[in-house]
């Protein structure tokens, strides 16, 4: 992985990066850079996040970008001959052009997947065969097209079912083609880009039985020889979980699958699931008790993080600042990330260099 540098000075930490000006200043600069040694730290981007302020804090503080949306089946495909390649095309070329690594956001997920995918022209639904047809050519046309600037895939998103009596979520894939779908997913893949690193990606790590079920796939999947690569832990959690030693015990079992693991997208509400249920109508301002318990939050996980260092590739936040995060409603604010909505670094951010001291 090569990865230009062009952070600027800001006044925070020191270390053995650190550049000393007089006695009492030591000026340090960026995410990237503290994490050098660690993983590189990505962000979940849209095309015009990548212009103006936003897209110069992009360029100073993360080593790697993901597609928020525009790798997505509903955003590249209107139909079964059209690609909308485009913006996703200005998000590799940001990525290229600013000496960042690129990792590909997904290319099997059940969810807001259109039906013109599961139908023939006259309606009627594909067969097996025809339906694992269509996804290899879905697969093959973006992996190659990305072919050697995505370094690392999320080949199937959430297959895993959330109900406890089911294990592969009853998807249109599926139901049509049977679990086997998602080994030859990752296959479609590999084929596609032999070189490129193939991640299935979950969330719900932080219940026992769905995590279980989760590593039950991922084992078979590598002991049938699918080549797979790494656990994407999705990541969106809140100020009020996981506490650490949730977050080791997660670990701690995805890690011992000998694969690596990325957190691919990692976002603190400062919300309970409770208090998101009784905001109605008024976005309330984030409260420094909560400002501060964000900081503590992501202190632990980035320090746990640091110290599975062996195991973890990549650390993703899911949006750049707090002007724009997917967990926003027209109810509430979230205020998940580290930089604030007018782009100036949050205690959080202090929170995950504080290492460096
Ligand atoms: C999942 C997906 C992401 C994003 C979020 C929010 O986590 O993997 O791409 O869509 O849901 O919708």
């Amino acid at each position: 992985m090569v990865l230009q540098s062009s952070c600027t000075t800001r006044s925070i930490k020191p270390s053995s990066k650190e550049v000393k000006t007089t006695p009492n200043t030591t000026i340090h600069c960026c995410l990237k850079e503290a994490y050098e040694d660690y993983f590189p730290i990505g962000v979940a981007v849209e095309p015009w996040s990548l212009q103006n302020d936003e897209g110069e804090l992009i360029k100073q503080e993360f080593s790697s970008i993901t597609a928020e949306n525009r790798m997505k089946m509903h955003h590249l495909r209107k139909s079964a001959t059209d690609y909308n390649w485009l913006p996703a095309d200005n998000i590799a070329e940001f990525a290229q052009k600013n000496g960042l690594l690129l990792r590909g956001h997904t290319l099997c997920w059940h969810d807001r997947i259109p039906e013109w995918f599961f139908v023939d022209r006259l309606g009627k639904e594909l067969s097996k065969e025809q339906l694992l047809a269509r996804l290899e050519t879905h697969i093959t046309d973006v992996v190659s097209r990305y072919k050697g600037q995505v370094y690392a895939w999320d080949v199937v998103n959430e297959a895993i079912s959330n109900k406890d009596s089911e294990f592969i979520e009853p998807s249109r894939f599926q139901k049509i083609c049977g679990n086997g779908y998602i080994a030859t997913a990752f296959k479609f893949a590999h084929d596609a880009d032999p070189n490129a690193r193939l991640y299935y990606n979950e969330n719900g790590f932080l219940q026992e039985d769905k995590r279980k079920k989760i590593c039950a796939l991922v084992k078979s999947l590598k002991n049938e020889g699918v080549p797979i690569h790494g656990i994407g832990i999705q990541g969106h959690w809140s100020i009020y979980e996981p506490t650490e030693s949730q977050l080791r015990e997660v670990l701690e079992e995805v890690c011992s699958l000998g694969l690596k693991v990325q957190i691919t997208e990692l976002d603190i509400s400062v919300l309970s699931k409770e208090d998101m249920k009784k905001q109605h109508g008024s976005i309330k301002p984030m409260t420094e008790e909560q400002e501060t318990r964000q900081a503590e939050t992501y202190n632990m996980l980035f320090r746990v993080f640091r110290e599975y260092n062996r195991h973890i590739d990549g650390v993703t936040f899911w949006n750049v600042s707090d002007r724009h995060s997917w967990r926003d409603t027209e109810n509430f604010k979230s205020y998940p990330l580290l930089f604030d909505q007018n782009l100036k670094p949050k205690k959080a951010y202090q929170a995950i260099l504080d290492f460096m001291k």
